[in-house]
């Protein structure tokens, strides 16, 4: 297949990204540029991503991002020989702008356009940073979404679990909040965490002892609220203690569900060599990765974990997604609709 030069754009949540990834003759990704403008300091004083601030956010920014990541892949636009956009699910005021963009760019330049799901974007990561082969099973944790997927093959995936209320970074979000450790709570918590006494307090595993490939982080957000609020004033240690326990008992949830993830990997696909690839800004998380690598070792799986800045939301993981579907002969028309809601 003759190489192909693609343009990813991602305005799903409160990242303004863009990306020129080549997919060359055999197949393989390589990324040629990778802008990200975080909108952190947009949304730091309400405690979570505003959803009409990000989409204005986007408008203010995506066309300088844009311009910086062709310029930086060192290439003019008319170079590009498609375009792909995130489509959903996500922010939808946030959505219509990078998608409206990418319309406007494919039409302009008579290229195709790829209107790609967010959700196979994190997917199809591995394969654009480690080469991985199908099938493999992902784990997603990020801010907005916490699942199992089996990825079987470019649009082919099955969804074998997921949480039923808050997602994991959601959780670790909301405790840093009630700890007042700041915004992005995960990186906040997991610093805290690392002076306190995992010990200290028992928090629950909720749905652990249900066989279900399901999440659930409300009661244990709840818990650890009234832990804090029957300590209050919290000194120092104690927020430490309550970060570090807290931690720990995600942990251990995210590393038994994926011990039985790969159980049931290994049970349905026999012939397949088991791999456990994670996505999502909570792979960040050293302790959750750490635990992660035991339980691959223990199930013989290979787990393999993208660079951080591949793992959280990106516009090269939408380029890779687009070239892959772009491989298949698959590309959308000009009236592509946006859509908030868009499971695999
Ligand atoms: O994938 P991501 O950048 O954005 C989306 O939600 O799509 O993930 C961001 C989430 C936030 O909730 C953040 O608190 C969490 O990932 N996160 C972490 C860590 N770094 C980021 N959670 C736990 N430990 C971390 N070190
Ligand atoms: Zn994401």
């Amino acid at each position: 297949q003759a190489p192909v030069l693609i343009l990813g754009i991602e305005t799903s949540c409160d990242e303004t990204a863009a990306s020129v990834v080549l997919r060359d003759e055999s197949g393989r990704g390589i990324i040629r540029s990778n802008v990200v403008r975080s909108q952190l300091d947009e949304h730091a004083a309400f405690g979570g991503v505003v959803p009409e601030l990000a989409a204005r956010a986007h408008v203010e920014w995506l066309d300088h991002i844009i311009a910086q990541a062709v310029d930086e892949a060192g290439i003019a636009l008319a170079d590009l020989d498609a375009v792909a956009a995130t489509a959903g699910p996500g922010l939808i005021g946030g959505v219509l702008v990078g998608l409206t963009t990418g319309k406007a760019l494919a039409a302009a330049l008579d290229k195709p356009l790829v209107a790609v799901n967010h959700l196979e974007g994190h997917a199809l990561t591995a394969r654009l940073t480690d080469h991985v082969q199908f099938p493999y099973l992902m784990l997603l944790v990020s801010g907005g979404h916490s699942q199992f997927v089996l990825v079987r093959g470019v649009g082919e995936y099955e969804r074998w679990g997921g949480t039923i209320d808050d997602a994991l970074g959601e959780a670790f979000d909301k405790v840093a909040k009630l700890l007042s450790l700041g915004h992005p709570g995960g990186p906040a918590v997991e610093r805290a965490a690392k002076a306190g006494d995992p010990r200290r307090f028992k928090f629950p595993r909720p749905l652990l002892r249900e066989a279900r490939l399901d999440f659930s982080f409300s009661g244990l957000k709840t818990a650890v609220r009234l832990q804090a609020e029957a300590l209050a004033p919290l000194d120092e240690q104690d927020v430490n203690d309550i970060a570090a326990s807290f931690q720990a008992s995600v942990t251990e949830i995210v590393a038994t569900r994926s011990r039985q993830a790969l159980q049931r990997f290994r049970a349905e696909l026999p012939e397949a060599a088991p791999q456990l690839v994670v996505a999502g800004g909570v792979a960040a998380n050293r302790s959750i990765a750490a635990a992660l690598a035991v339980v691959a070792a223990e199930t013989g799986a290979r787990l393999v974990v993208p660079p951080v800045a591949l793992c959280t939301d990106n516009g090269a993981m939408v380029a890779w997604a687009g070239a892959e579907r772009l491989a298949l002969g698959a590309a959308d028309r000009l009236d592509v609709a946006a859509r908030p809601r868009w499971p695999l």
